[in-house]
């Protein structure tokens, strides 16, 4: 390993500055405008798999966004980690809030990373830890100490649910055939609390659209006698909890694991500091399902979130109307038992059943995805443990991840594999948001984490 290090410091900057590289070009899956990007970001990570080693590479067209496919065999006897990632990234709006452009990458100290950070969108999430990927890979082939087959598939639509990918997976059955996937897209407690996500949400998306009248309104003429499908809609949303933050969906909670009390302690004794969390939102309360810590709101606990809502005039000035529609975008994030398609049918017939007869409602499905748990006792969890308190010096603790991956569980029933979720991020990176940024130490924490993975993985999988 002392080669794979000595390695790693010589070629730091080179590492990081290849990294800028990739953070400046825009690869933002949802915006078609954004296609050449896409290509021309495939073809950078591909590029890179090749210059780090691979025997072979692919970029791979699928119905929407290319998959960089790569992989070095070294032996067949060998077993074969499966790293997934992905290179897409979120739009990037409400651009007036970031600091400096989201894809011109800049490194700034902050008081949680006192080392630095690089600051563009998708540094968090995922390209800089899909970079720690390609660079340990590097490491280990240049310095000849590659000790599993490795194969490498990074896609490009992650953040709009991976719709491309489950019939990717089917068709390449044989090629993607490994021992396990190792996933480097989630977050650490912090970066003296190392930790592994061995559980990430599912989700249920799903867009409504509340009509009135036929037409907009003059909203002094009408206004008073009839519905104005803005304040219904508003109705219909704050109804779907009540005062104790419990979702009013019939039968949303039949199919949740409930946890066994020891269960509930073991998360209970992840180290979390309430007052610094509120201070970093700067919020003066949290809010939640009564009877559950935080950790647990976010970790065990199925939630119901509006994530946008439209309707009416919303330019400059005022204008006074009754508007014909209002829409919103509604997500409900899953534990492990509860099932999308049966919680989106469920959310559909509710919320048709409490709209009143002066509006009509339609309600539109859009991506799900299941809940995952990772099991511990595995030697595919135990190395990622091993590598992880090597290098941070701690043992990792088992968190339960907010977020949602939804390939993940299709993984697991297409190509019969479970995946190991080694993130190196924080939640506090403003993923997803403006200003989203990564770490220096998390970034070269990966790089330096990784080899021993593969170290651990490959030895502890020949003693079984
Ligand atoms: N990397 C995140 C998921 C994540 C973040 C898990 C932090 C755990 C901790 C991923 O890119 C993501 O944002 N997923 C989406 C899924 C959606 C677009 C289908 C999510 O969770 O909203
Ligand atoms: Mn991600
Ligand atoms: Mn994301």
């Amino acid at each position: 390993m002392q080669a794979v290090k000595n390695y790693i410091e010589i070629n730091k900057q080179r590492f990081l500055d290849e990294l800028i590289e990739v953070l400046r070009i825009p690869s933002v899956s949802a915006n078609p405008a954004h296609k050449a990007d896409m290509l021309r970001t495939a073809q950078f990570v591909a590029e890179a798999f090749l210059k780090a080693g691979v025997d072979h590479y692919e970029v791979i067209p699928t119905a929407g966004h290319p998959v960089v496919y790569a992989e070095k065999m070294i032996d067949p006897k060998y077993p074969t980690i499966l790293v997934y990632g992905h290179y897409d990234v979120q739009p990037p709006d409400p651009l007036d809030l970031w600091n400096s452009p989201p894809f011109e990458p800049v490194i700034k100290k902050t008081d949680i990373h006192p080392d630095g950070a690089i600051f563009a969108r998708g540094s968090c999430d995922d390209k800089g830890q899909v970079w720690m990927h390609v660079k340990a890979f590097e490491a280990m082939t240049q310095t000849n100490s590659l000790p599993c087959n490795v194969k490498f598939m990074i896609e490009g639509e992650e953040e709009v649910g991976s719709p491309n990918l489950a019939e990717f997976c089917k068709n390449n059955k044989e090629r993607l055939k490994a021992d396990v996937i190792l996933i480097s897209d989630t977050s650490i407690i912090s970066n003296d609390t190392p930790s592994i996500d061995v559980g990430l949400r599912g989700l249920s998306y799903i867009e409504v659209e509340v009509t009135g009248a036929n037409r907009d309104l003059h909203s002094g003429v009408y206004g008073g006698a009839v519905a104005n499908p803005i304040n219904v809609l508003c109705e219909m949303i704050a109804s779907l909890k009540d005062s104790n933050k419990h979702i009013t969906i019939p039968g949303f909670y039949d199919d949740v694991q409930n946890l066994s009390d020891e269960e509930r302690s073991a998360l209970a004794n992840a180290p979390f500091d309430l007052e610094a969390y509120k201070k970093d939102l700067n919020i003066a309360d949290i809010e939640g399902e009564q009877g559950y810590s935080t950790i647990e709101r976010t970790g065990i606990r199925p939630t119901l979130d509006c994530n946008g809502i439209w309707g009416g005039y919303i330019g400059e000035g005022a204008k006074t109307v009754l508007p014909s529609k209002a829409s919103a975008k509604i997500s409900m994030r899953l534990v492990p038992n509860q099932s999308s398609e049966k919680i989106t049918e469920l959310f559909q017939k509710h919320f048709e059943s409490i709209a009143p007869k002066s509006v009509t409602v339609k309600v539109k499905p859009h991506h799900g995805g299941e809940p995952v748990v990772v099991p511990t006792n595995s030697i595919e969890y135990q190395a990622a443990a091993m590598a992880m308190k090597k290098t941070f010096g701690k043992d990792p603790v088992p968190t339960r991840g907010g977020g949602s991956i939804p390939i993940v569980a299709l993984f697991e029933q297409i190509l019969g594999l479970k995946s190991v979720l080694m993130g190196f991020g924080l939640d506090s990176d403003a993923l997803h948001s403006p200003n989203e940024h990564y770490g220096l130490f998390n970034f070269y924490k990966g790089i330096e984490t990784i080899p021993y993975y593969f170290s651990y993985y490959a030895d502890l999988k020949s003693n079984q």
